[in-house]
């Protein structure tokens, strides 16, 4: 028995990276997965590869820092599929890199605003879906960032704090209403985007696979296997919990 047969699954920025391999484990535990990301190209292409492999799927496009379109993308995902059981809210930009005292004011609400304001207003409307369906599992995609500072990288580990105490507060608000609330704390993992910058940069590899205690980077794919989990009925006694799914470099 797959673990997530019959389930109508959202994932936001399913498009690339994590999101696109958190799709294809949920469609390989049976879901019905809805892709939603802004760009219509990458999350186009993720929808048409689950249904070429026999997944029912539908792509949405939003941008989620829009509470319109967020609030649009849920009604899609409902009217199409007639509920929501599992939401996945993986989708998060930041931009520049520095000094604290040299960010700008605009880069450092960018950061809250992409990774956090977005994940808030994706629960805002996630909640009240799975509410009406009598209850639901949400995963947010948090940060190793953010659990032991990340010098130059101030707003986006700031960001992702918030993201950890957003899903505990609403985990322990929703915890009656059969919702649960987990978090997934990636430490390096080998997507197309930072393979591009190890490509650029060859000597950052050594470097980043040394971050963990194993050796080397995750794979996209083994965040996604915490966050099927998560979402699944295994996982029915969890909630408000954070996982870093990192190689072990959080004891490292
Ligand atoms: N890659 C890593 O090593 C790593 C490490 C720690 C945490 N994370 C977290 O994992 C998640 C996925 O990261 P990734 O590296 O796969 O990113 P990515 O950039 O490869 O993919 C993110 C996807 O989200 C979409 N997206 C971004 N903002 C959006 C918005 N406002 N509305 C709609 N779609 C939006 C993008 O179009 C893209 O398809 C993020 O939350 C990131 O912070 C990644």
């Amino acid at each position: 028995m797959k673990s997530l047969e019959d389930k109508i699954v959202l994932v936001t920025g399913g498009g690339s990276g994590i999101g696109r391999a958190i799709c294809e484990v949920m469609a390989r535990e049976g879901a019905s997965v809805v892709v939603a990301d802004f760009n219509a190209e990458v999350g186009e292409q993720t929808a048409a590869d689950l249904k070429a492999g026999g997944t029912n799927a539908l792509f949405v496009q939003a941008d989620l820092t829009k509470e319109d379109q967020v609030e649009a993308m849920v009604k899609a995902a409902v009217d199409h599929f007639g509920r929501l059981d599992c939401a996945c809210n993986n989708a998060a930009l930041s931009r520049g890199r520095g000094a604290i005292e040299e960010f700008s004011r605009e880069d450092f609400e960018f950061a809250l605003e992409y990774s956090l304001t977005n994940t808030w207003l994706s629960m805002k409307y996630e909640i009240a879906a799975l509410r009406a369906n009598g209850g639901g599992a949400i995963v947010n995609i948090s940060s190793n960032a953010s659990l032991r500072g990340d010098a130059f990288n101030t707003p986006y580990a700031t960001a992702k704090g918030g993201v950890n105490t957003l899903t505990k507060s609403s985990a322990a608000e929703l915890a009656r209403a059969g919702i649960r609330i987990n978090a997934v704390s990636p430490g390096v993992i080998r997507t197309p985007g930072v393979q591009k910058y190890i490509d650029e940069n060859p000597d950052v590899e050594k470097q980043l696979n040394k971050a963990s205690a194993v050796g080397r980077m995750g794979e996209p794919s083994e965040i996604a296997e915490a966050v099927a989990f998560f979402c699944s009925d295994r996982a029915s006694f969890i909630t408000g919990q954070l996982l870093s799914v990192d190689g072990g470099a959080t004891v490292k």
